[in-house]
């Protein structure tokens, strides 16, 4: 069988559990989107109530039900994410040191001034992406669930941590739509496009890997090492008498 041409070789890029991760995230936060908007009555108002099999959407009840299972995805995808780095000891996506400068120029070089800076596995501007969805995604969640024990029958939390409470989880939800919006919209740069594969099927072009991330791609345990010959195990010849040779270890 003839090798794959180099253009369309492709290499590790996000593994299963960090996809599970993105994707449970992703989809929580969009139900939060949506479920949190029904709470205050507007779907009605705007006649998304009347769109096919969205009367539901109307219904404060039905939205509360919607959003508490949904915080209870986002819950989960936190944690596993947070457990999953911290067990693999991945931190290549935390912010560094100089992402604003680097972030400036990348962007720069995206409207054909300068040249873009070699990046690791994470663009710059991904870290601080990430940093700052997370960071919302975190004060939305501990405002939360506070909100989840202000409802709880008998309990009587003080009025100015009611008022601090909503006004965070409102400031943090409206941050983290801006967020989500900035991100996708990100997708709508072309440079940017070949990453798109990475949360579906894993992989990504080789050829953007090593263009584009070469302090990944060149590392020593970058996914270069995939694409390198793979030692093949010596074949042992059997001795005349057809016993095995021992092997150390
Ligand atoms: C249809 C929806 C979405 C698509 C297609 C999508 C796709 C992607 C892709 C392709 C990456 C880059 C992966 C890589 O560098 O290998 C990424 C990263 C990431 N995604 Fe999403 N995503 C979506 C929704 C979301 C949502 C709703 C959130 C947050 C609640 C989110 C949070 C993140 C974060 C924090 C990162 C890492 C930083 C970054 O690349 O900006 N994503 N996503």
């Amino acid at each position: 069988m003839s090798p794959r041409p180099a253009k369309k070789r492709t290499v590790a890029r996000q593994d299963l559990g960090n996809r599970i991760a993105h994707w449970l995230i992703a989809l929580s936060t969009f139900a939060l989107i949506f479920s949190g908007f029904g709470q205050m009555p507007m779907y009605a108002r705007y006649g998304v109530t009347d769109l096919p099999g969205m009367a539901w959407s109307g219904d404060f009840g039905i939205t509360l039900i919607v959003h508490y299972a949904a915080s209870i995805g986002l819950i989960t995808g936190i944690a596993f994410h947070i457990v999953y780095a911290l067990r693999l000891r991945r931190f290549d996506i935390l912010p560094r040191r100089g992402d604003v400068k680097e972030s400036v120029q990348i962007i720069g070089a995206m409207l054909g001034r300068g040249e873009e800076p070699p990046s690791h596995k994470y663009l710059a501007e991904q870290r601080l992406a990430y940093a700052f969805i997370g960071a919302n995604l975190l004060l939305v969640t501990a405002t939360g669930v506070v909100k989840v024990v202000k409802n709880l029958p008998g309990v009587l939390l003080p009025g100015p941590v009611l008022f601090w409470t909503t006004m965070l989880h409102n400031v943090a939800a409206m941050l983290l739509v801006l967020g989500v919006l900035a991100h996708l919209a990100a997708f709508l740069v072309k440079a940017n496009r070949p990453l798109l594969p990475a949360m579906f099927t894993g992989r990504v072009r080789e050829e953007y890997a090593r263009k584009r991330h070469p302090l990944w791609f060149d590392a020593e345990d970058g996914p270069r090492l995939e694409l390198l010959p793979q030692p093949t195990e010596r074949r042992r010849r059997p001795r005349p008498d057809g016993t095995q040779r021992k092997t150390a270890g």
